[in-house]
């Protein structure tokens, strides 16, 4: 085994395979029956020839046996790869296929195909991790045959050098001669020796999006899902299996989480024998796919990692992920704008100068993009109308688009402009000329969300006119990010471009449409950042990042909500990806008002931005945002690509904290935040973490603080903490002569080696 190298051993004689990188292994070998059986998985072991040990062929009563004669070999004990249902297996398999004779079985097995590839290849059409040098990765494909039918899978297990972390996908050919339907085709299956690990899954709703929650493992199926063509509000298609005493910095956990758009399915099973199953994949409720004789279907990816480092192991290996592998194009390595929204500054009530207005006070704040939300376009003067209609709304911008563009370009700001590019109002142009490209199944009541339909994106006809729509519009005016918006969920899905014999096919095609719009947008304006939003967080997952790198967090902008959201969010996403705005107080969700400061010090660490009218702010407010911009452009590199630290969870407690570690752990930026007052309180220290034990660093606070000004070493403030009790927390002023600090107060250290 050579340490930082993503290596495959394979075992010929053993018919084993080794994936490993020095950091995790990941083995399984083809067994006697040709069934691929899963060894291990976990922090790094030396390879051996045979880890066959690790499966126990027993004998069980009551289990169901393949070999004639045999009472020890049962699927049922074993820790499957690709595992279906038939020959005794009776959990749930990952792949289910409907032949011409109704039967569903099907018996992969392995014949000695494989083949190792340096790097990773693309999936057509789908996001996917990708490697820009091929030694950053190295890839195994297995091939699987099901001999009655012909259908060949192809697994694939890519691991990468740098990172605990393993990208699966599979492949299937129909090599028979007559056409078979697809059922069910998981991504991913992992077979986990017992049962001994808590499930959190991350729940919520809109404006509450992603707040953890953790139940240990039960017998039987503990499953999240979405059936709403979209990752959703509720449940985010990702997952941590961690054992019972893990903790953010110690324990083992295991992620798991679906680069997928449209309706997943991720559970665990545990069955009799403790072993948990842990599968994702596309939802099979409603899914069919047609696999004519020579067609292959492929499936999305799942990502895999594990940490013995606890949580905020898992954390920085799913950052670094999506960092390194998923994010891609030029805005990849350079700095996020900092950006003013004018949506809750004005909703649908603007017209070209009071924009400008906006935009100006934005420049004078040191503010670098101004992005013009919905309203814009078509006959829009509410939410009823215009969705579908692609050009500028004669009645707010009678000198169309490219007038705005060109007075916020010549005030020395990027511009960006909002779109729903799925939706369209019955009240619109489109719709009148191609009602049937709006989703509805035949003779049945279509729903609407918002007033809104969605646009069938499973026919090819239907994107081209978006995509000739929005690139004629970018292609009008200088345009440099667009805000992706979705603020309706499929409901009666159907694709009336094809027959009834396709219509399982609906919802994925649907999402290969938006995968294939946003594809074609990036390559003919490859400049464009494109932010992705689906009423706030309802769309936040791994496979849009790979087309929009940062993801409208949540349409609740209160800072204290917005700790537990970033915070949950944070488990699996980095903070580059999570865009976050300072926004009026009191605030439009939830009425609350918290301080500029804490507005401010909690987008921070997001994609920062302003979405409130800053004309409406006195002259000392506008000063706080000039020094709050030009602090957060000082660190934003920091922000966005170091390391970082879950410290207090604000759930359920009176103070939240985190912190960024810098790459070279030279700088580091806490965030201390108060959520109620605790008069009379206690002596506190915040224990720091991801420091390096043997800097002095020096402490800066941009509130008031009794240690500001002082050095410490790294090994103080992560083994004795950060003193952080002293009543000064937030501006000077909020602080009443108990010394007791407001509610809601907060403060940022930045932390200096000397
Ligand atoms: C959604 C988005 C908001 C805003 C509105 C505009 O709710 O999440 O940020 O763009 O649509 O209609």
């Amino acid at each position: 085994m050579t340490d930082n190298t993503a290596a495959i051993i394979v075992h010929e004689h053993t018919r084993q395979f080794h994936l490993t990188n020095g950091r995790i292994s990941y083995v399984f070998h083809a067994d006697g029956q040709g069934k691929l059986i899963n060894l291990y998985f976990g922090a790094a072991v030396p390879d051996r020839e045979d880890f066959s040990y690790l499966t126990e062929v027993t004998h069980s009563p009551t289990t169901t046996c393949r070999i004639p004669g045999n009472l020890t070999y049962t699927l049922e004990r074993m820790r499957q790869e690709f595992p279906e249902y038939g020959g005794g297996d009776y959990r749930r398999p990952a792949l289910e296929v409907r032949q011409g004779n109704g039967s569903t079985l099907t018996d992969l097995t392995y014949a000695g195909g494989y083949r190792i590839i340096a790097g990773k290849p693309r999936l057509a059409g789908l996001p996917a991790t990708y490697v820009e040098h091929d030694d950053e990765a190295t890839t195994l494909e297995i091939e699987l045959i099901d001999r009655p039918t012909g259908l060949t899978v192809i697994l694939q297990y890519t691991i990468f050098r740098d990172q605990p972390v393993i990208a699966r996908s599979v492949r299937i050919t129909n090599g028979g001669g007559e056409p078979v339907s697809l059922e069910r085709v998981m991504s991913l299956n992992l077979d986990l020796p017992d049962r001994n690990y808590t499930m959190t899954e991350f729940a919520g709703a809109w404006a509450r999006e992603r707040h953890p929650h953790t139940q240990p493992l039960h017998y039987g199926v503990q499953q999240i899902e979405s059936l709403r063509n979209a990752s959703g509000h509720f449940l985010n298609p990702c997952a941590v299996f961690a054992r019972p005493a893990t903790t953010e910095s110690q324990g083992e956990a295991i992620g798991v989480a679906f680069e997928y758009s449209g309706n997943f399915d991720l559970h665990a099973e545990v069955d009799t024998f403790d072993v948990t199953r842990v599968q994702v994949g596309i939802n099979d409720f409603g899914f069919s796919w047609r696999l004519a004789p020579g067609e292959t279907f492929q499936s999305p990816e799942a990502l895999l990692a594990f940490s013995a480092e606890g949580l905020t192991g898992l954390s920085h290996a799913f950052h670094r992920t999506v960092l390194e592998h998923i994010v891609r194009g030029p805005w990849k390595r350079r700095e996020r704008p900092v950006l003013i929204n004018n949506w809750e500054a004005t909703y649908f009530d603007f017209n070209e100068d009071r924009l400008v207005d906006i935009a100006r006070t934005a420049r004078n704040a040191g503010i670098e993009l101004f992005v013009l939300d919905d309203g814009w376009f078509g006959a829009r003067n509410d939410d009823t109308a215009g969705l579908g209609d692609w050009r500028p709304n004669p009645r707010r911008l009678p000198n169309g688009l490219a007038s705005l563009a060109r007075r916020v370009n010549d005030l020395g700001m990027r511009f960006g402009l909002w779109f729903e590019p799925e939706a369209v109002n019955a009240d619109s142009d489109l719709y009148r000329a191609h009602p049937d490209w709006a989703i509805r199944t035949p003779h049945r009541k279509p729903s609407h969300g918002r007033n809104e339909y969605l646009l069938n994106f499973a026919d090819a006809a239907v994107v081209d006119n978006i995509f000739e729509q929005m690139s004629a519009l970018l292609g009008s005016a200088n345009i440099s990010y667009i805000k992706w918006d979705m603020n309706r969920f499929v409901s009666e899905g159907y694709d009336l471009s094809r027959d009834a014999e396709h219509q399982g096919e609906a919802y994925h095609r649907y999402i290969l449409g938006v995968y294939d719009l946003l594809e074609r947008l990036l390559t003919a304006f490859p400049e464009l950042i494109i932010e992705g939003c689906a009423s706030g967080g309802g769309r936040f997952d791994m496979g849009m990042l790979f087309y929009t790198p940062q993801i409208w967090c949540s349409d609740d902008s209160d800072a204290i909500e917005r700790l537990k959201i970033q915070y949950g969010t944070s488990m699996f996403y980095p903070l580059s990806t999570m865009g976050a705005h300072v926004s009026i107080t009191p605030n439009h969700q939830t009425m609350r008002s918290a301080p500029l400061a804490t507005r401010a010090n909690v987008a921070a660490f997001g994609t920062f931005g302003y979405e409130l009218d800053l004309g409406r702010l006195s002259d000392a407010e506008l000063d706080e945002v000039h020094r709050q911009v030009a602090w957060f452009k000082r660190y934003r590199e920091i922000l966005h690509t170091g390391d970082f630290h879950r410290l207090i969870a604000p759930y359920g407690n009176e103070k939240a904290a985190w912190m960024v570690v810098s790459r070279d752990r030279h700088t580091a930026i806490v965030g201390d935040y108060r959520l109620l007052i605790t008069p009379n309180g206690a002596f506190t220290r915040l224990a720091l973490r991801g420091l390096d034990a043997g800097l002095t660093y020096k402490v800066d606070c941009t509130g008031a603080s009794s240690i500001a000004g002082r050095s410490f070493t790294g090994a103080e403030l992560m083994r004795i903490g950060l003193v952080d009790s002293d009543a000064s927390c937030g501006q000077m002023d909020d602080v009443n002569p108990l010394g007791v600090t407001t509610d809601f107060s907060s403060r940022l250290f930045v932390l200096t080696a000397d």
